[in-house]
């Protein structure tokens, strides 16, 4: 009896490994085949033919800093350097002109984009899997990966306002009465010197919204701030890093003065709107799964549904009753226009994702 509970479980774990394995194959291999298909069609000269035809169904890496960082961001991305993909959506399409002067061989997507470079799914990939690893850096937090190679002297003034304004912030709110920064400082906190190494922005922004919602028992004060406030300060402290990571950036530093932010490309004569691209459109599509986002997109860190999750902001097990999905489709679009002045952040998810959490978020009745 024993023994048939051993073989069977063995069997199941067969299963179920080979079930989790095949769904995330499917997965990228589903892309990189559409994109040999569009591939094979867009092509315009016979070289182009030629090369599309000859395409492999294959994990693809760029293995950088003398190989030891592997990042599989284009086994999905596939067009970000080929022009033909300028109006399809993501992952199939192409990078804005910015990989001109950073080219992916150099930088990979990583150093901009966050997020975790070895996974081949996309939730994984994009830092939204059960365990935020590395949520990817969007909307104005990416400002923190420009300044670390740039700092505030070799890109236009826009590009790293926040990071300005959050160290404002800091000062402004003596912070540093009670946390050292680079050996400045109090002793009451620990030191955040090298915090962005150490916390992701998620965790940080939440943190800085109400500290014992994140760190039970914590006497750090709650600190009356604004929703961009505490993503400014969020983004400062996402520059602080350690060592180790200061090193990544380091031979990529930049020298030369920027003046003028790079300038997309001009759009090719294939449009969004066009019934073809649609159709292409609805088969690239991810669906991403409610209840799975609301851990991975970071909502758990901050609301509790049932028992589990954080306490930065209400509980939201019976949200369904006060807001419909619509209204909860607008208050994720821009939480500004439904709560104004207040702490929910602007976490710049997409459409796909806010249909999917609202649709969840209305049924919880
Ligand atoms: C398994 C395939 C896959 C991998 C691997 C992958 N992505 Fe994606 N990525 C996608 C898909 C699919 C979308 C479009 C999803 C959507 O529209 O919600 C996307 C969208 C994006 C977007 C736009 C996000 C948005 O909200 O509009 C960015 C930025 C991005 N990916 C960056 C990355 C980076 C950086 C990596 C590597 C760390 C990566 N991706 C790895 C599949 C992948
Ligand atoms: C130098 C920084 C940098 C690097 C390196 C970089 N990106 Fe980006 N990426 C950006 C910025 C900035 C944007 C927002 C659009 C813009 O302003 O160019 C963006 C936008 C995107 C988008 C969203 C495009 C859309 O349609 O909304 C995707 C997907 C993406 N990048 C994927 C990648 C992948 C994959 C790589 C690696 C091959 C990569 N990026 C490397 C800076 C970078
Ligand atoms: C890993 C380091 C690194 C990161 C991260 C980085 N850059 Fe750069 N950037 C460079 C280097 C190095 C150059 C100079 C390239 C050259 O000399 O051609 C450069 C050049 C530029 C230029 C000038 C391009 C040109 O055509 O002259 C602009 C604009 C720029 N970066 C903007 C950005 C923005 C915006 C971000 C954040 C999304 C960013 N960079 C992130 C290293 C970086
Ligand atoms: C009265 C003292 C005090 C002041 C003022 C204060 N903090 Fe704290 N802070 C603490 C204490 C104590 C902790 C440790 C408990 C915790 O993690 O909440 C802490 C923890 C932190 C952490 C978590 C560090 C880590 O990695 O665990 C961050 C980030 C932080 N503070 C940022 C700030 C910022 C930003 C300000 C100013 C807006 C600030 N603190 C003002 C006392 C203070
Ligand atoms: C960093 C903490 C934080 C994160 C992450 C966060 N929220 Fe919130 N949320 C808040 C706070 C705080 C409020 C209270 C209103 C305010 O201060 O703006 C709020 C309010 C809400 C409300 C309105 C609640 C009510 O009773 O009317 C909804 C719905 C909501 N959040 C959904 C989400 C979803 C879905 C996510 C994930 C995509 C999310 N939140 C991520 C902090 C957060």
């Amino acid at each position: 009896m024993e023994k048939w509970l051993g073989v069977s479980g063995v069997v199941l774990i067969l299963v179920l490994g080979w079930t989790v394995w095949d769904a995330s194959q499917e997965e990228w291999e589903h892309y990189q085949q559409i994109y040999y298909r569009e591939a094979v069609r867009l092509a315009q000269k016979r070289a182009q033919m030629e090369w599309a035809t000859h395409l492999r169904t294959e994990i693809r890496q760029l293995q950088l800093n003398g190989q030891t960082i592997v990042e599989r961001c284009v086994t999905c991305h596939l067009g970000y350097d080929n022009p033909a993909f300028q109006d399809f959506v993501a992952p199939l399409r192409t990078h804005s002109a910015i990989l001109k002067s950073h080219s992916e061989e150099r930088f990979g997507c990583v150093v901009c984009h966050g997020g975790e470079g070895r996974a081949v799914s996309t939730l994984e990939a994009h830092g939204q899997g059960e365990i935020t690893a590395k949520p990817m850096l969007k909307g104005k937090y990416m400002q923190a990966a420009c300044y670390n190679c740039h700092g505030l002297k070799t890109l236009p003034p826009q590009a790293t306002a926040s990071v300005v304004h959050g160290r404002q912030l800091v000062n402004q709110y003596l912070c540093l009465g009670c946390h050292k920064i680079d050996g400045e400082g109090g002793e009451e906190g620990p030191d955040l010197s090298t915090v962005g190494s150490h916390r992701t922005w998620l965790w940080i922004y939440a943190h800085t919204a109400r500290p014992q919602g994140v760190v039970s028992g914590s006497t750090m004060p709650v600190f009356s701030l604004g929703r961009d406030e505490i993503q400014d300060i969020t983004i400062y402290l996402m520059t602080l890093l350690d060592g180790r990571d200061r090193v990544r950036y380091l031979p990529l530093l930049a020298k030369r003065v920027v003046r003028e932010p790079p300038a997309d490309p001009p759009s090719a004569s294939r449009r969004r709107d066009d019934p073809e691209s649609r159709a292409v459109a609805s088969q690239i599509a991810y669906h991403y799964d409610g209840k799975k986002l609301f851990q991975g997109a970071g909502c758990s860190l901050c609301h509790t549904i049932d028992i589990r999750g954080g306490e930065v902001g209400p509980a939201l097990t019976y949200i369904g009753r006060k807001r419909n999905a619509e209204n909860l489709e607008r208050l994720l679009k821009n939480p500004e226009d439904i709560l104004p002045g207040g702490k929910m952040p602007q976490l710049y998810l997409n459409d796909l994702q806010i249909k999917e959490l609202a649709r969840y978020l209305s049924m919880r009745q």
